[in-house]
């Protein structure tokens, strides 16, 4: 999946922006609001909220604020949050992922980037402006248009990161006005009974067979990692669900796309205290699964997930130091935090510490991945075969390669929404089709799809780019140059504790070259079943250095506007290699990819590559073979096995590269014979 939050994808995003504003437009589509008429056109898909925002504004007026901001996330920070929590797409209607409302006493706006413009004009009604922004100080100069020095702009602190905190006030601290920290939220008020209840999925532990290290292990680890800090931490604060999950290697689907339940665990150096919603939801088996050792140090209180507050209000009176990864953690419970009490790291021990695999969670994502490779090569035979005579959309493709990997054993849904994009669709990194924008699949235009798996063994994430006609030169050598920097980035060797953003520029070259370039991450973590983005690991310049045991996905693309895109992405684990030298006494890094589907023979433009690129395709097309031929056998997919086989086949080297080479050879050394004898 192509990994977001990249300063030049806004550059790009602006570009783009740019050349549409230039446009003159073309009657207003229907299915878009339309403000400038009296009275509005609202097409059937947008929420009116005059009530709603009428009594939030009397909420704002008692508690004394004029203007009041509204993130889209939950306090735990994630990607992705449960119904009740989607506080702004339930006030606004704009459903989108990303973007901010905010409401003063006269005017309400919604800040948002260029993916999602369409689509809040379709949501909103005519009491929300859409503002294409969403940079902080446009959001802070729009409230300050609206009001005055000496007043107050609210904000919910639980739903706020210590950074965006940060944020809002160096922007607001010197202009009179004052940024408020309300701890109980007001679109909450007004959303009342009608707001969905807590998500109630059973929490399970891991099956044996699925866990790399036991809780116990990973909390003793944690308590020692606590002693030996400078700063002498007594308590580890764990706010993102992905850190409870995998500390007490506890699962559940509270949340789309990830399993994990809403939850806090406070876990110092003599106890454990894990917050739940609903504690009846936590069967008696995984209870007992995390009380084996009561009244012990490593005993765990399963609380109330309300609890956490005055828990940590209560901790905090002793003479004790509290140890957050800020990046997770929300402001409000920092706040509670006396500052002399704070041990804030970007990320926490948990988070740092399962970026690293052991032996047993890298053979559990290597099996996982044989598995996934399964329904994805099923997927490229069925549109090969499907597509030239069909009526195949991309909605029906992202179906079917996910009702593909629902066979595989030990599968647990998707790991996000599948990406299936056709011609200039597909030049849009994060586009998801939708019934307005469904094309046809056909053999004159390239497809991308990007779709991963859950696995109770590990998280996949794949993308392939086909085209089944004939591409032209430059969709070739795109591709080319795109599989050239896949190569040059995993093969590449390098010290241990590199930073991934060193690097990366490796899986650009072949494209710079051309003058061409991409404009998201080159790549992110990925785990044992946790999120498709699992951070600190990758290569985005706030990622930890590489040590060997991480994984990381390795997704460079090119996006021609308007025509088509392509994205290649595998996933690989950092391992050790042998060089002839070791400076540094450590042994040097490389990567080992562990997705195995072939690449698109049909794009492929071997005489831009050299040997080292071909022979690097070809000892891996050998492994591919060797392990995929044997997975598709044992399922009995023959048809499959053959596509695979012919699929495999060592890509050729370009005839003028070998005669080329062996002649200079011979001309070197007759020239050298030659002197010899001269
Ligand atoms: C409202 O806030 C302003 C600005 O902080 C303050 O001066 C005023 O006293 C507050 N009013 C009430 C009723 O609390
Ligand atoms: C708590 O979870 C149990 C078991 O899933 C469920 O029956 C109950 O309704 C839940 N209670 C609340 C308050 O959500």
């Amino acid at each position: 999946m192509a990994a977001g939050h990249w300063l030049v994808l806004g550059t790009l995003i602006a570009i783009q922006c740019g050349c549409t504003v230039g446009l003159p437009k073309v009657a207003r589509d229907a299915t878009e609001r339309d403000c400038t008429r009296n009275p509005p056109y609202l097409p059937p898909t947008v929420k009116v909220s005059t009530e709603d925002l009428r009594r939030l504004r009397l909420q704002m007026a008692d508690h004394n604020i004029t203007a009041y901001i509204i993130p889209p996330v939950d306090s735990h920070l994630g990607t992705y949050s449960a119904a009740r929590e989607k506080r702004r797409q339930w006030l606004t209607g704009y459903t989108g992922s990303a973007g901010f409302a905010a409401v003063t006493t006269s005017r309400a706006a919604v800040f948002t980037d260029s993916r999602y413009w369409t689509q809040a004009e379709r949501e909103m009604d005519c009491n929300w402006e859409l503002q294409k922004t969403i940079s902080s100080s446009d959001i802070v100069e729009w409230i300050f248009q609206e009001i005055p020095s000496g007043q107050n702009i609210g904000f919910d602190p639980f739903i706020f990161s210590i950074e965006e905190w940060t944020n809002y006030n160096n922007l607001i601290k010197d202009s009179g006005r004052i940024l408020k920290s309300i701890p109980v939220n007001l679109v909450d008020i007004v959303w009342g009974a009608e707001r969905p209840s807590l998500p109630n999925s059973e929490v399970y532990s891991l099956p044996d067979g699925f866990v790399g290290r036991t809780w116990q292990e990973k909390v003793s680890n944690i308590r020692s990692q606590m002693r030996d800090h400078s700063q002498k931490p007594t308590a580890l604060l764990l706010s993102a669900l992905e850190e409870s999950a995998w500390l007490f290697n506890l699962r559940a689907q509270d949340i789309p796309y990830n399993p994990y339940f809403y939850s806090y665990t406070l876990l110092t150096l003599t106890s454990i205290s894990l917050f739940v919603n609903n504690r009846t939801r936590v069967p008696a088996a995984v209870t007992t699964y995390l009380r084996t050792n009561c009244p012990e140090s490593t005993c765990v209180d399963v609380l109330d997930y309300e609890q956490v507050q005055d828990r940590l209000t209560e901790y905090v009176r002793g003479d004790v130091k509290v140890w957050i990864g800020a990046r997770y953690t929300n402001y409000g419970l920092y706040e509670i935090i006396p500052p002399m009490k704070i041990l804030s790291e970007e990320y926490s021990p948990a988070m740092v510490t399962r970026a690293v695999k052991n032996d047993k969670e890298i053979q559990m994502m290597k099996e996982c991945h044989i598995r996934d490779a399964v329904p994805v090569i099923q997927y490229l035979l069925w549109l090969e075969k499907t597509v030239p005579n069909g009526n195949i959309h991309e909605m029906d493709g992202a179906a079917y390669v996910e009702s593909l990997r629902t066979k595989q054993e030990h599968e647990r849904g998707p790991s996000f929404e599948t990406i299936s994009a056709v011609g200039l669709n597909a030049a849009l990194p994060h586009y998801r089709a939708t019934e307005e924008t469904n094309r046809k699949l056909n053999v004159d235009e390239i497809y991308l799809v990007d779709s991963g798996g859950q696995y109770l063994d590990g998280t996949t994430d794949i993308t392939r780019t086909v085209h089944w006609g004939k591409p032209t030169a430059f969709e070739k050598d795109a591709y080319t140059r795109v599989l050239i920097g896949g190569i040059e980035l995993t093969r590449l060797i390098f010290p241990p504790r590199t930073l991934g953003r060193v690097i990366e520029t490796f899986g650009r070259r072949a494209l710079w070259e051309k003058g061409l370039n991409f404009g998201h991450g080159t790549g992110h973590g990925i785990g044992n079943f946790f999120s498709v983005h699992e951070w600190p690991a990758g290569f985005h310049p706030t990622n930890i250095a590489f040590t060997k045991g991480m994984f990381t996905s390795i997704e460079p693309g090119y996006y021609h506007v308007g025509s088509f895109g392509i994205r290649i992405e595998d996933i690989a684990v950092a391992v050790e290699t042998d060089t002839e030298h070791m400076f540094g006494g450590e042994k040097y890094l490389t990567f080992e990819t562990v997705s195995l589907v072939p690449y698109d023979r049909n794009l492929i433009d071997t005489s831009i590559m050299t040997e080292i690129h071909i022979n690097h395709v070809n000892n891996h097309y050998k492994k591919i073979r060797d392990i995929m031929g044997r997975e598709l056998q044992r399922q009995n997919l023959m048809e499959e096995y053959r596509w695979l086989e012919k699929n495999t086949e060592p890509l050729p080297h370009p005839h003028s590269h070998g005669p080329l080479i062996k002649s200079s050879v011979t001309l070197l050394f007759a020239t050298f014979a030659a002197c010899m004898f001269l």
